[in-house]
């Protein structure tokens, strides 16, 4: 059984920037490139031994009980929310839901007077924000853990179950060839490169130059990503991945980025030029059906869209019983 360590706000200071990692420095999920492949592989593997106690006994010990996690969403959401609320219940815990009408972070209050309230109430603070520097007010300022659950920035907790999706289709991570296609320059692809690189991945970013990763920011990653505006880019991937064309917040300039990314719809064309019959495609979801990604490929035995959604429960379990129960990552 697994013993959660006494349990405790921890300082939100001393984040480490983009590549510089330390080792065991996880206090709050605020992207993927501030962990450790050890962090990750540890938040992996604790992810299978809490899927398998469940799985196995029918039930998880109760490693949260008595915790209360915050989840303050600024957009809307499925997959994190429900992730989060039914892991906090298998966990023994409780969530509650806070929405931007209510709360009104950065209009009605400032994020750090929202992190500095939430601090002194609940024991963990997962946030869906606009802002990536909101995310980084929240950690500065709640005093207990904070988790990302998207901001335009990165999605790392989409990340962590993107890699255990694919940790499971392919066993072996290392060498692994994943093409992302379409939007190049948004949150999700971040946080996909971010892990991917971790774990020695090889990893493509298939996009049209005003939708590719800022340099700077290709720059700053633990490793080389090829990045190209080629469709070809795409033979030989075991991994195809996908994103919406128009992100959260972006729907102002819905129109240009459809005619700008139109060329990078993941179709059938598009997998016949992988020539790979055992590639595997994904999508954070929620998808535009015919923008981004066609019917065919969703709902084809290729796509592993739907367990990779299911695996957000499992991935963030991992994260809550770490950060709010302080449950050790195993080696
Ligand atoms: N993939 C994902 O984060 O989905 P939601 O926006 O529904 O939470
Ligand atoms: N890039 C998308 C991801 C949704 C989970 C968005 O930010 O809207």
């Amino acid at each position: 059984m697994i013993q959660a360590r006494g349990g405790a706000a921890r300082p939100s200071t001393d984040r480490p920037a983009l590549g510089a990692i330390g080792e065991d420095a996880m206090k709050h999920l605020q992207d993927i490139g501030q962990l450790s492949a050890r962090e990750v592989r540890g938040l992996l593997k604790l992810t299978q031994i809490l899927r398998t106690e469940r799985e196995t006994d029918g039930r998880n010990a109760p490693l949260l009980q008595g915790k209360q996690l915050a989840m303050l969403f600024m957009k809307p959401s499925l997959r994190t929310r429900v992730s989060f609320e039914v892991g906090m219940r298998h966990l023994g815990g409780h969530a509650f839901y806070l929405s931007p009408e209510e709360v009104g972070m950065g209009t009605r209050e400032t994020p750090a007077d929202v992190a500095r309230v939430l601090g002194g109430m609940a024991d963990g603070l997962l946030a869906r924000v606009f802002a990536h520097a909101h995310i980084e007010e929240l950690i500065a300022h709640a005093g207990i853990p904070v988790i990302n659950g998207l901001s335009d920035g990165s999605h790392p907790c989409q990340a962590l179950a993107d890699v255990y999706t694919l940790q499971q289709e392919f066993g072996s991570l290392q060498g692994l060839k994943v093409a992302f296609v379409g939007d190049g320059d948004n949150n999700v692809c971040r946080s996909l490169l971010e892990a991917g690189l971790l774990l020695g991945m090889e990893m493509r970013v298939i996009a049209p130059r005003a939708y590719q990763p800022a340099a700077a920011y290709l720059a700053a990653l633990p490793g080389a990503v090829q990045v190209t505006d080629d469709r070809d880019a795409v033979r030989g991937a075991d991994v195809v991945y996908t994103d919406v064309w128009v992100s959260m917040g972006q729907e102002e300039r819905r129109e240009a980025r459809l005619r700008a990314l139109a060329d990078y719809r993941v179709d059938r064309a598009l997998l016949e030029r992988c020539g790979n019959p055992e590639l595997v495609v994904l999508h954070c979801l929620p998808a535009h059906r015919g923008e981004e990604i066609a019917d065919d490929v969703m709902d084809s035995p290729r796509s592993r869209v739907f367990p990779q959604a299911h695996n957000r429960l499992h991935t963030q379990k991992a994260v809550l019983a770490h950060l709010l129960g302080g449950v050790p990552l195993p080696d």
